[in-house]
């Protein structure tokens, strides 16, 4: 068996599962993935996925409508189980007929697994751990993602190996996906070989030619280096933070300066806990747009995963995703 068929077997539970040629999903960029980059992956052989973000149903059936305009290839649809019309943005995607939903952020209610199942999508969550994958599929998800810290934009503490190792051989049933930090294509093969079905990228296709980024946003990603994408943290347990990866910039300085003020005149008695916590979490409120698309890469928020050092120049999705295949083929012919 050469290479190219090992890695045909190795990932034909994931292309399988997805519809695609080849079982690499573009991991949904709220901003980033818009019908664009998301068609274009989807008619290069991959599996793009739209971020709804806080899209309201009305937006999102538009998004999903310019997008089968564009690709008449299989591509799912990123759900933040949050947002409050999370019920009516389920039933946009079955009625536009969107073949595969993707739960994120945070836990979904089992409804609405069961809702987009009944409807007839595939169902994808993301799980932070092997009990939570483990009771996700119980509750009716047909696919685990598995991402880990190393990866952009709001991530779990627990790196892309760890949860690899702890949920990859436990996980039999469904097909899971390997997501965070990976930037090449031996790393998609040492998943595969591991048991992965198939893996998601996000911050390797930020710098695509098809993404609408703005180039300042994608200057920042060329220039950018595994050990500058960075975790927020907090200054004070007493006020969490949701720990979100990126590029660090004059908005993550300030942000600690914030952190401090608030805290500072919370101890003066001068705000509520919750409001304190609520100016802390505002502050980031608008920032990802702000560089994606206007291009305030000082202010805004850089969102970027550690392989934002493997992203080195603008290039064509087909051309992100042959250079992939290729390097996942040179591993395997490797091993002989
Ligand atoms: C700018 C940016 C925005 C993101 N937005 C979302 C989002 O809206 N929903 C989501 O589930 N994941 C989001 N992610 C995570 C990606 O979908 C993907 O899982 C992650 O980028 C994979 O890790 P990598 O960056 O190391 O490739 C985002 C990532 C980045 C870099």
């Amino acid at each position: 068996m050469n290479a190219r068929q090992r890695l045909e077997q190795l990932w034909a539970r994931g292309r399988d599962y997805l519809g695609t040629e080849r079982a690499i999903m573009g991991g949904a960029m709220t901003w980033v993935s818009d019908r664009n980059l998301v068609a274009a992956i989807s008619n290069a052989g991959g599996f793009g996925v739209i971020a709804s973000g806080s899209m309201s149903p009305d937006l999102l059936r538009a998004e999903i409508q310019a997008t089968q305009a564009l690709t008449t290839k299989p591509f799912g649809v990123n759900l933040i189980t949050l947002h409050p019309q999370l019920d009516q943005l389920v039933q946009v995607c079955l009625e536009e007929k969107v073949g595969h939903i993707v739960l994120a952020g945070g836990l979904p209610p089992g409804a609405a697994i069961k809702a987009a199942r009944d409807g007839g999508a595939r169902v994808m969550c993301f799980a932070p751990a092997l009990v939570i994958a483990k009771k996700l599929i119980r509750s009716g998800a047909d696919a685990i993602v598995i991402e880990g810290a190393e990866a952009g934009g709001h991530i779990g503490p627990v790196s892309t190996s760890v949860l690899a190792q702890e949920i990859l051989p436990e996980i039999r049933d469904v097909p899971v996906f390997v997501a965070g930090g990976i930037g090449r294509g031996d790393a998609i093969v040492s998943y595969l070989e591991m048991g992965a079905a198939g893996v998601q990228l996000g911050t390797r296709f930020v710098c695509a030619t098809e993404c609408r980024a703005h180039p300042k946003f994608k200057q920042a990603f060329i220039r950018g280096h595994a050990r500058e994408a960075l975790a927020s943290v907090a200054l004070d347990a007493r006020f969490p933070v949701i720990p979100v990866r990126a590029l660090q910039n004059e908005g993550t300085k300030r942000f600690m300066e914030k952190q401090r003020e608030v805290i500072a005149r919370f101890d003066a008695g001068e705000l509520d806990q919750k409001a304190a916590q609520l100016e802390i979490e505002h502050y980031w409120a608008g920032a990802l747009r702000r560089a994606v698309i206007d291009g305030d890469v000082e202010n805004g928020s850089l969102m970027a995963g550690q392989s934002v050092g493997m992203v080195t120049k603008e290039q064509p999705v087909a051309e992100i995703l042959a250079e992939l295949v290729e390097q996942a083929e040179t591993a395997l012919a490797r091993r002989g």
